[in-house]
């Protein structure tokens, strides 16, 4: 499913270098299933032109609230859009809407809609560290408008600082957050994230390269839209939301009583995470010290396979429930991959090959085929792992 299926946007364009940028953006918002309005500046023609807005737009571009059919254009595109976007937001695009002023169309529109505003920040370092834009950015996010920070790298004249377009991916991503399909409203789903650590010593212990990347991607696209998530993670995550709870672990162990705690209550269960076959059987009580004369020897025991655990739990649940499996391989991907659903006895099954050099853990990227028990699959090619994530939580949409 797309993303923004049936969405609605007004796309305004600041005078600024940025302004090229919103041509991509637009087609990827485009590409996500939005219709999108082009609202040019003045301004923003010095940058780019009407000819790509007219011809990559859904609809015609609105530059002035006076040479189009409609004599009331800005309260007619601001009650029909579910967002106004604007990207790049210049310093005079937020001084405007920070006092309500409005002189043009964009700054019209802005003030005459109750839609959400999502404005993507761009413009010089010491324009963007002015106290004046400060204040209004702190004032437009304190009525609840979403103000995308810019990022840092290299400005208009080669000078280096804060001020650059945020990336096209994280203005669709806040959009989507704030427009998207809710479709998984009410669904609770647990993911559990990063690699366990098995206790050596108190300061030693057993570990593996899970970076956490996948998971994390995973919550933010099932928080997206509009899911309940229990994150039971090893690792810190970088994102609050009121229908997030984090239950942080260490070992298999810990991470075993929580997802099963956890998956009592819940509709779907995302096994993410990098679980360690073995821990060591009595871990020492005080840190192993150098030179005692002994070199110490590990025993290991096996450590429960949760999945294959909560799957066998979950046949006695009257709801239905969907179990996700994660595997890495290394050869023979699709017919190990199909070997492992069989024996977790998982509905779905997220394989990667870790062999090549993109895909190994701990990278942006990665390439998987999902199985699903019954017996089809979905290839999908080398990716960010947000969009390996998207097309996960569509594979679990699907089965729920
Ligand atoms: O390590 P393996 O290839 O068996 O992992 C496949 C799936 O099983 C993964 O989703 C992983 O999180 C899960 N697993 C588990 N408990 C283990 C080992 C793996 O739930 N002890």
């Amino acid at each position: 499913m797309k993303r923004l299926e049936g969405v609605s946007l007004a796309l305004g364009v600041g005078g600024g270098i940025a302004a090229y940028k919103a041509v991509e953006l637009m087609r990827r918002l485009i590409d996500e299933g939005a219709t999108v309005t082009p609202i040019l500046t003045a301004n923003s023609l010095n940058f780019v032109g009407l000819t790509t807005f007219r011809a990559l737009g859904s609809n015609e571009p609105i530059t002035s609230l006076f040479n189009g059919d409609s004599p009331i254009p800005h309260t007619k595109i601001g009650q029909g859009v579910d967002a106004v976007v604007v990207a790049p937001a210049t310093a005079d695009i937020l001084s405007k809407f920070a006092v309500g002023s409005c002189d043009d169309a964009l700054s019209t529109i802005l003030v005459s809609t109750d839609a959400k505003v999502i404005l993507a920040a761009a413009m010089h370092k010491e324009m963007w560290a002015h106290p004046a834009v400060v204040e209004n950015v702190a004032t437009i996010r304190r009525r609840g408008f979403v103000v995308i920070d810019p990022e840092h790298g290299i400005l208009a004249g080669g000078d280096v600082g804060f001020g650059r377009l945020a990336a096209t991916e994280v203005v669709i991503d806040s959009v989507v957050a704030e427009v998207g399909s809710k479709d998984l409203a009410g669904k609770s789903v647990v993911v559990t994230i990063g690699g366990t650590r098995e206790a050596i010593d108190p300061v030693r212990f057993i570990g593996n390269r899970s970076s956490g990347k996948q998971g994390f991607a995973i919550v933010s696209a099932l928080l997206d839209r509009g899911a309940s998530v229990v994150a039971v993670s090893t690792v810190e995550l970088q994102v609050e939301s009121p229908r997030l709870e984090v239950v942080r672990v260490e070992s298999a162990l810990e991470m075993d009583g929580a997802t099963r705690r956890s998956c009592e209550d819940a509709d779907a269960l995302i096994m993410c995470a990098a679980v360690a076959d073995y821990r060591v059987e009595t871990p020492w009580n005080s840190k192993f010290k150098r030179g005692s004369g002994n070199v110490p020897e590990l025993k290991l025991v096996e450590n429960p396979d949760i999945l294959a655990g909560v799957v066998s739990e979950s046949k006695k649940f009257s709801r239905k429930f969907i179990t996700v499996g994660f595997a890495a391989e290394t050869d023979d991907v699709e017919k190990n991959g199909r070997l492992k659903i069989a024996k977790k006895g998982c509905d779905i099954l997220v394989v990667n090959d870790v062999s090549k050099e993109e895909t190994r853990f701990g990278s942006a990227d990665n390439e998987v085929v999902i199985l699903f028990a019954d017996g089809s699959s979905r290839f999908v090619p080398l990716a960010p792992k947000r969009a390996i994530a998207i097309e996960v939580v569509n594979a679990l949409a699907e089965r729920l």
